[in-house]
């Protein structure tokens, strides 16, 4: 049987440019697909640290789209062993900015924001459609997010297509523009209703994939019931329960090897379940380098986030006069200025119990996963999380609040979990700081107390959270919209 081709389109995939989760999946995904059998490749804008990444990328095709001169590049990432994941890069004026994919210096997101992506979706429709480059076509494109958005809704227009997959991994993030940029961008008048772009008299990009993709995913289950409730929706719950038939949700993987205390580079002393003394070693050197004090029975909690009110970052922040003495805290984020200063000030406080480091430290996050005890997570809601599930595998117990991808993946210490070991974290329900602290307070309890706490690390380290598993959920989904038989069924 022919292998299938799938092009991923995303505004973000690490190695090459990240600055949340949508980047490691972006990443990673197409690399377990290839595992799979799969002719999984990537597009991406061809932001300067995209071509950084990816320096033997080359000029494959140009062409002229919408007045804008359009060059697609094209290189190659490891994929594991010998395999290869081919890569798309969309190079044009509108992505030549440095720094961050979506915002300037002053992190302040660019005003032409739907403009640039829908100018990369039309390039990306165009690749799948084999205009672009004559010797490769798409039978399934999968887009992510509303930067990609409008790639469902421009396949739509064409009769010969490939199915489409439209991934949510953050229903907050709209894509809105106002209306007259929905003329501005050339987009079908008829588009603009309210069962196709538009919403509430403004453009939403997002709507591209809600209304027109073939099939609508999100990041774990819990999100998908979620986002079809007032409360989740962002008012488009009833769009979403009007498509719950398309809908789905599968949970995201991590990247196994890299996330793997066992051998990762940035860490001082590598361990696995079996060696959890040299965890303690782990958090004895994170102790030092953040200046906190060498106080190994200290509750050390770390938080490894973007700084943003989905997050639940104002809990913590009013939690923190009320920690425990013996808790000691570490957060690495960058965000929101009323966040970073409030942290800030905590940390100068108290320097020994509180640090505070801000920007994107990759490296220091994956210190932090194996030196801290606990990670905290208490966001109002979590499409699906990642920190979480990181943190399971470096045996540091999760802290999460019970909302999305953190319900489906965290199993509280109740009495009962504990006693048939299905316990992995501490779970709570309401988004309060009490709540918040009641939950780490039982935390310091089971870490007090050592057994439970050693077998709430070992039953995460023992769970497999690797990509296999999702990419093959994927894999399904796309076999049956092309009324394939799976590869090997
Ligand atoms: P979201 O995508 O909503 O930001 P996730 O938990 O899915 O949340 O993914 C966050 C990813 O970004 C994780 O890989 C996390 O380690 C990383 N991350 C977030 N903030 C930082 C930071 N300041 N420095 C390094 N990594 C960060
Ligand atoms: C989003 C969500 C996060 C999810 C990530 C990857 O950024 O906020 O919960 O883990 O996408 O899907």
């Amino acid at each position: 049987m022919k292998r299938l081709r799938v092009l991923l389109a995303a505004s973000e995939a690490w190695p090459l440019v990240k600055t949340g989760g949508l980047g490691d999946v972006v990443g990673a995904l197409p690399v377990a697909l290839r595992g799979l059998g799969v002719d999984a490749r990537l597009v991406l804008p061809a932001y300067p640290a995209a071509r950084q990444a990816l320096p033997d990328a080359r000029p494959l095709a140009r062409s002229a789209l919408y007045g804008a001169d359009i060059t697609l590049l094209r290189g190659e990432l490891p994929a594991g062993g010998r395999r290869m994941l081919p890569v798309y890069l969309i190079a044009t004026a509108a992505f030549d900015r440095p720094g961050n994919p979506y915002q300037n210096a002053d992190g302040v997101d660019w005003p032409d924001n739907p403009a640039r992506f829908a100018l990369f979706c039309r390039a990306a429709a165009a690749l799948a459609l084999g205009h672009l480059a004559p010797d490769w076509r798409a039978d399934v494109v999968h887009a992510h997010d509303w930067q990609a958005g409008l790639l469902p809704a421009l396949l739509s227009l064409h009769t010969q297509r490939p199915r489409s997959v439209f991934t949510v991994h953050n229903l907050a993030y709209q894509g809105l523009a106002p209306a007259a940029d929905a003329a501005a961008l050339g987009l079908p008048a008829e588009w603009w209703r309210f069962d196709a772009l538009e919403f509430f008299g403004q453009l939403a990009l997002i709507k591209g994939g809600l209304v027109f993709a073939d099939r609508i995913t999100t990041v774990s289950p819990r999100y998908a019931q979620e986002i079809q409730t007032p409360e989740f929706g962002c008012g488009l719950d009833g769009l979403l329960r009007y498509r719950a038939h398309a809908l789905v949700g599968i949970l995201n993987g991590i990247d196994a090897e890299q996330w793997n205390p066992a051998t990762d580079p940035a860490l001082p002393y590598r361990y696995d379940a079996e060696h959890l003394d040299l965890k303690a070693a782990d958090k004895a050197a994170l102790q030092q380098e953040l200046g906190l004090a060498a106080e190994p029975r200290a509750l050390l909690l770390g938080l490894v986030s973007r700084l943003v009110a989905q997050k639940g970052i104002d809990l913590l922040i009013d939690a923190l006069p009320h920690l425990p003495a013996d808790v000691q805290l570490v957060v690495l984020g960058s965000g929101e200025a009323a966040y970073t200063e409030a942290l800030r000030a905590a940390a100068a406080a108290q320097p020994a119990r509180i640090a505070f480091r801000a920007g994107y430290d990759e490296p220091l996050a994956h210190r932090i996963q194996a030196g801290a005890d606990a990670l905290l997570v208490p966001s109002r809601f979590e499409p699906c999380g990642l920190t979480q599930l990181y943190a399971l595998r470096y045996g540091t117990v999760p802290i999460v609040r019970a909302v999305g991808g953190l319900a489906d993946t965290v199993v509280d210490a109740s009495a009962e979990n504990l006693a048939s070991d299905c316990a992995t974290g501490i779970v709570f329900e309401t988004a309060s700081s009490a709540a918040l602290l009641a939950a780490i307070e039982r935390a310091l309890a089971l870490f007090r107390a050592g057994a439970p706490w050693q077998q709430l690390q070992r039953a995460g380290m023992a769970e497999d959270h690797s990509w296999e598993h999702a990419a093959g959920a994927y894999l399904e989904l796309y076999c049956h919209l092309l009324d394939q038989e799976l590869p090997g069924a």
